[in-house]
């Protein structure tokens, strides 16, 4: 089972909020591909100590990390581009309402796989109609994150970026600092601790 390395690669620091939230998509691209590997590797076999260990490192990114990134996208920056209230932002902001029915449905079946991943560290092995339900939550969210992320990294971050203020973006990151219990002032750029507690 792979190693699942967090925070061993330095990290922006809070005043480059975009590049977190996109720092954000590549744990929840990794994670997905533990499960998937975790899948491959033991659907027929008894789990053991490293990778349940991997699939709970997993599951908490999904219960814990992942969900404070939807909250700072759908509370720290769509609140903020509705609030410019400008023509050439509403394109944008319709997609802002697309992305947050999108994280719903993730949400949705982050919990059926959740859920799996319990019964499977309970039980050591999955039924082969369980291994079957899982593959197909993994491949409906490989589909819905791969147009959602490549979206919010390409079209969304960088268009926030250039029609925010700096005095916005720099509270987004006060915010997401707040959110993971952390003070933005205090984290140095690429500061290798705070990274490790922002990756949680
Ligand atoms: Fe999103
Ligand atoms: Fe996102």
């Amino acid at each position: 089972m792979m190693p699942v390395a967090l925070g061993t690669q330095g990290q922006p620091g809070f005043d480059r909020p975009f590049e977190l939230m996109s720092d954000c998509h590549r744990r929840i691209e990794q994670f997905l591909a533990v499960i998937r590997r975790a899948l491959e590797a033991y659907s027929s076999r008894e789990l053991d100590e490293e990778c349940s260990n991997a699939l709970r490192t997993a599951q908490r990114y999904f219960r814990e990390g992942a969900p404070r990134h939807t909250e700072d996208e759908e509370v720290s920056l769509f609140p903020r581009l509705r609030d410019l209230d400008r023509d050439d932002m509403r394109e944008l902001l319709d997609a802002a309402e697309r992305l947050e029915r999108e994280h719903d449905e993730a949400e949705r079946i982050h919990h059926s796989v959740d859920a799996r991943i319990d019964r499977w560290l309970r039980d050591r092995q999955l039924t082969p109609a369980e291994v079957e339900a899982m593959v197909l939550d993994l491949d409906a969210l490989d589909r819905l994150y791969a147009e959602h992320i490549a979206f919010e990294d390409d079209v969304l971050f960088p268009a926030a970026a250039r029609a925010l203020d700096r005095e916005h973006v720099l509270r987004i990151g006060e915010e997401m600092a707040a959110r993971r219990g952390l003070d933005a002032s205090r984290t140095g750029p690429r500061g290798p601790i705070e990274s490790r507690r922002f990756s949680r």
